[in-house]
């Protein structure tokens, strides 16, 4: 059911790919960019799915060009389609058109063109109101939604929905881009969202078509041998790896005019709270949103 893929033989880029055996079948493989021409990955027939979750890539840049309107729904339905813990279905989504909404959620997200730029934002909703309005309407206080399980279900449940979303939309041919600086300010957030008690924006996700000016390109990945532990962990055995990782990304930074490295760019990121991300006033600005997380 497995081949190894020699990256280095293959050429750069594969226009589609699509398997009909169990093997390989394709000219080219997306994994040579994702880690590197160096390295080997024993690959499952690369299907349409496959081939396209692995060449995925942020898009930064938009042509404001609308969306057909079949979009917004296919992309509700297939982020619908995701698991959900228990069925409970803990999340919404506000979808955001309106250029000044846009505008004023773009300030909040520390400036992003792209949120101005594109035609589609969906904000992604830990939604606990959901629930607790159908407790009330048996009665009954749910007491469970105050608990930090319950708000973590939610956000993964929301996360969940969101990838799914960007899955379906970049197999549209569409970009996409996550707004996780929507964290810095829950509250007016809410507020320009309209959002009830029991919900909070887990994250802000851009649509719209890619600005073939772009030049986006897939971005590496730490070595699988960093992340991925057979039946125990490991810390110590991914120092290795995580070196050479530092190599692979060191020249996609520097194109971007970025820190070259990786480990320089984790450290920097969090050494300190990041009161101006809100870091440092999530857990009250939860509590605060109806979510006590107990
Ligand atoms: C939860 C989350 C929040 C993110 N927030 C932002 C953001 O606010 N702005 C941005 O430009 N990219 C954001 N990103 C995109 C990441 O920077 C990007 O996924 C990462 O650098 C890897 O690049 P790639 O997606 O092209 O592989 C976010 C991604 C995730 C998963």
């Amino acid at each position: 059911m497995s081949t190894t893929t020699d990256l280095a033989a293959l050429p750069e880029a594969a226009p589609s790919v699509t398997a009909s055996s169990e093997t390989v079948t394709a000219t080219a493989s997306p994994l040579a960019e994702r880690y590197g021409p160096d390295q080997s990955v024993p690959l499952a027939p690369l299907t349409d799915a496959i081939d396209g979750i692995l060449r995925h890539r942020t898009v930064r840049a938009y042509l404001t060009d609308p969306l057909d309107e079949v979009v917004l729904p296919t992309l509700v339905a297939a982020a619908q389609s995701a698991p959900t813990s228990s069925n409970m279905q803990f999340w919404s989504v506000v979808a955001v058109t309106d250029l000044a909404r846009k505008d004023r959620l773009a300030a909040l997200a520390g400036g992003q063109e792209h949120v101005r730029q594109a035609p589609l934002l969906l904000v992604w909703v830990a939604d606990l109101a959901r629930a607790r309005a159908i407790g009330d309407a048996h009665g009954t206080s749910l007491e469970g939604t105050d608990y930090l399980d319950s708000t973590v279900v939610a956000f993964v449940d929301a996360a969940l929905a969101a990838q799914n979303a960007v899955v379906a939309a970049e197999s549209l041919g569409l970009g996409t881009v996550y707004i996780g600086a929507l964290r810095h300010h829950p509250e007016q957030v809410a507020a320009e969202l309209g959002l009830p008690e029991g919900t909070v924006a887990v994250v802000g996700l851009v649509v719209g078509h890619p600005d073939p000016a772009g030049g986006e390109r897939v971005k590496p990945r730490l070595p699988q041998a960093a992340v991925l532990h057979h039946e125990t962990y490991d810390l110590a055995v991914q120092w290795p790896y995580v070196d050479a990782y530092e190599d692979l990304i060191a020249p996609f930074y520097r194109e971007e005019g970025l820190a070259e490295s990786w480990r320089r760019r984790v450290v920097d990121r969090l050494a300190v709270p990041g009161p101006q991300r809100g870091h440092a006033h999530l857990h009250t600005a939860l509590a605060a949103r109806g979510l006590p997380s107990r």
